[in-house]
């Protein structure tokens, strides 16, 4: 199949384009679609043979669940058999927003989307060309990050283009995305409410609004959340993250560097603003100041992405302080430096 690409200008959007793209969703069609954290690969959720395309089109294992977009706090009454108040209280704050709530879900949602769980994931997402796309196309739409399955998240439409070209009917090209990473998972069912993948809202942010909250490891993640594999977000190098701090991490970045390329690979560096000029001899490229990780996220998954397009087969990455977004950025390079053969 041909992929269309219908280009869109998020500061003035054209009503007669999202209407030919929500038309594709209508007649149970793939259109991958930015939202404000990576690009989505939409179909509509109330079709199950539409939902299972975005399984194959990806190469996604049926066993990892789907994220329902919606367009108003109303859809969760459809979508969820119970809506707790706490749902409500981290709605009004952070939707539209990078933030996933897991709650019970409704019979309305198919199995296919869920994986046979008893919960289903929502979010309403703050972008107006995704808002847009699921009023006109009058349904829920699910979307996972359109990327081939273990890849990094697409934050440009380049980047979908490159996993998904002639996979699917559409991609909607609405520039580049600015969060950067994915929503924050947050399972309301869980006592106390447990963060499965951090992301676009910090855990800060959500102690502020709910108080206590449970992240990561404390549980067994794999259980509650099938789809959160190991070994993910990966560029085709091999990725290694360098977890020391301050002058000891330069000098162990330089060394992992130094004994790669004396073995023959093309090794580069991803850095920090601050320590670029530190890596004489190698390519380094900058994610961002150690200090800005909210621009430290909007650039990660495109700098791999580059590291790949000019056949590194070694990525050496500087860790960066797990605070705010930093968390979200952590646990996506942890996951990458995993081997792929260790997944
Ligand atoms: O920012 C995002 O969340 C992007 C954009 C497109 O909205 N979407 C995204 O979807 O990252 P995906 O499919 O790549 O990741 C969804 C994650 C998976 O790790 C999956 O396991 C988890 O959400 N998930 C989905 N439904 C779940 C459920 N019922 N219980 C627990 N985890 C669930
Ligand atoms: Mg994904």
């Amino acid at each position: 199949m041909k992929t269309k690409i219908l280009e869109i200008n998020p500061k003035r959007i054209d009503l007669t384009k999202i209407k030919i793209a929500a038309e594709e969703i209508k007649k149970g069609n793939l259109v991958a679609f930015p939202t404000e954290t990576v690009y989505g690969l939409g179909a509509d959720a109330l079709n199950e043979q539409a939902v299972a395309k975005i399984f194959q089109a990806k190469g996604r294992p049926f066993n990892d669940p789907l994220i329902v977009h919606i367009a108003g706090v109303k859809e969760l009454n459809r979508l969820s058999k119970h809506v707790p108040p706490v749902a409500l209280k981290l709605a009004k704050v952070f939707w539209p927003g990078p933030l996933t709530l897991v709650l019970k879900k409704s019979e309305l949602v198919s199995d296919i989307i869920t994986a046979e769980l008893d919960t289903v994931a929502i979010r309403m997402p703050a972008d107006n060309i995704a808002l847009s796309l699921i009023r006109e196309a009058q349904t829920p739409i699910v979307a996972p990050s359109a990327n081939l399955f273990g890849r990094t998240s697409p934050t440009n439409a380049q980047h979908v283009a490159d996993d998904l070209d002639s996979k699917i009917e559409m991609i909607i090209d609405g520039g580049k995305t600015k969060v950067g990473v994915e929503s924050t998972v947050l399972d309301i069912t869980a006592k106390p409410v447990q963060v499965l993948r951090a992301g676009g809202v910090s855990v800060e942010q959500l102690k502020e609004i709910i108080g206590q909250v449970k992240i990561g490891e404390e549980l067994e993640r794999g259980f509650r959340s099938p789809g959160m594999l190991n070994s993910h977000y990966s560029p085709r190098a091999r990725l290694i993250l360098v977890e020391e701090r301050g002058e000891a991490q330069v000098r162990e970045v330089f060394r992992l560097a130094l004994e790669h390329k004396i073995q023959g690979f093309k090794v580069g560096i991803m850095a920090k603003e601050e320590n670029q000029n530190k890596y004489n001899g190698f390519q380094v490229k900058v994610i961002g100041k150690g200090s800005e990780l909210n621009i430290c996220a909007t650039n990660l998954f495109s700098t791999l992405r580059n590291f790949d397009k000019e056949g590194f087969e070694i990525i050496i990455a500087e860790g960066l302080e797990e605070q705010g977004l930093g968390l979200a950025i952590m646990e996506r390079l942890r996951k990458a430096a995993v081997p792929k053969n260790e997944c």
